[in-house]
């Protein structure tokens, strides 16, 4: 209990901090991981069923699709690491498919929602054994030292939360990656494809405004935990298509020059300045096996859906 009253405190102190940090910087931006508080990640799932925003259902039909060569990719008895908890249909659909997994080992720094989504897999697969890891799984860390060895280890990351990463820290991720499954190891990653701009911004900036509101929150949460007085009405939502980083950034844009307070501070704004909060790089599939050679990794294997929106890639 204490070290959940601990873990609150030191996020919120983390949380202040970036802020404080983002809104002096001369082009403000925000981290985009403090977008997913209770509120944001309820409003994330609800982005997943849009009719624009096609990644996770295009992504999920691709496992699908493919479940069983995927299986055969990763190998019998495989350990599974998964980098990011909570994926649920996809982790489902995989571990669904693999034959005789050995161990699941999903990585995440939050360790109530690694549990809540232990025991769903759990209650799902009680013959696979689960070792949750609670780490931040973009700094470096180790596996537990008593994994099995002598089985092929899959590292999965779906999802396409590689494009929220800036390349450098891609390349550091894999790297990590590789050395946590060994040189016979093999990971399998989910990538959003590069295509044209209109079906990308669409897809950040939704016709029902709940993409909107999910960027908004950030700055709610400002209010809620950091004691802002911020007005919502004053800053709009934008999704712009960034060509030189193959991003698509989020940004919240000032409508009128303004001061806003946040924890006794003030920040100004001048008409029209924004907050960049997310960046999320869309991949060629030439993007991918250039990342793939300069992080210790070939491409060996490409599943796509029909209208080539999504690829998961297969690493050995
Ligand atoms: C969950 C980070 C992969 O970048 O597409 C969705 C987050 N942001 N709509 C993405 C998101 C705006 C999503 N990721």
């Amino acid at each position: 209990m204490l070290e959940k009253v601990d873990f609150r405190t030191a996020q919120r102190e983390a949380f202040r901090a970036d802020v404080i940090a983002g809104l002096s910087a001369p082009a403000k931006t925000l981290p985009a991981r403090w977008l997913y508080d209770d509120r944001g990640s309820e409003l994330f799932e609800r982005i997943t069923t849009l009719p624009e925003y096609y990644p996770t259902r295009t992504e999920t039909a691709v496992l699908r699709e493919h479940a069983a060569e995927i299986a055969t990719f990763c190998g019998p008895r495989a350990v599974l690491v998964e980098y990011g908890a909570g994926a649920g249909l996809k982790t489902e659909i995989l571990l669904g498919a693999l034959e005789n997994p050995a161990l699941y080992v999903p990585v995440d720094i939050a360790g109530d929602f690694l549990v809540a989504s232990a025991s769903r897999i759990e209650r799902r697969f009680p013959y696979i054994e689960i070792r949750p890891v609670v780490a931040d799984f973009t700094e470096d860390f180790d596996l537990p030292a008593d994994l099995p060895r002598l089985t092929p280890r899959v590292a999965f990351f779906p999802g396409s939360t590689i494009g929220n990463l800036a390349p450098r820290d891609a390349v550091g991720l894999l790297q990590q990656m590789r050395r946590h499954v060994g040189a016979a190891g093999r990971a399998v990653i989910g990538f959003d494809r590069k295509k044209d701009v209109a079906t990308l911004v669409r897809a950040y900036d939704d016709a029902a405004g709940v993409t909107a509101a999910f960027n908004l929150n950030l700055l709610e949460r400002i209010n809620r935990e950091l004691d802002g007085d911020v007005d919502l009405a004053r800053f709009a939502h934008e999704a712009r298509w960034n060509a030189d980083e193959s991003a698509i950034e989020m940004h919240l844009v000032s409508r009128e020059e303004q001061t806003v307070a946040v924890d006794g501070r003030a920040f100004r704004f001048e008409a029209g300045e924004t907050i960049h909060t997310e960046s999320s790089r869309k991949y060629a599939l030439d993007d991918v096996a250039r990342l793939a050679d300069s992080s210790g990794w070939r491409v060996e294997r490409t599943w796509t859906d029909p209208d080539g929106l999504f690829a998961v890639v297969g690493l050995a």
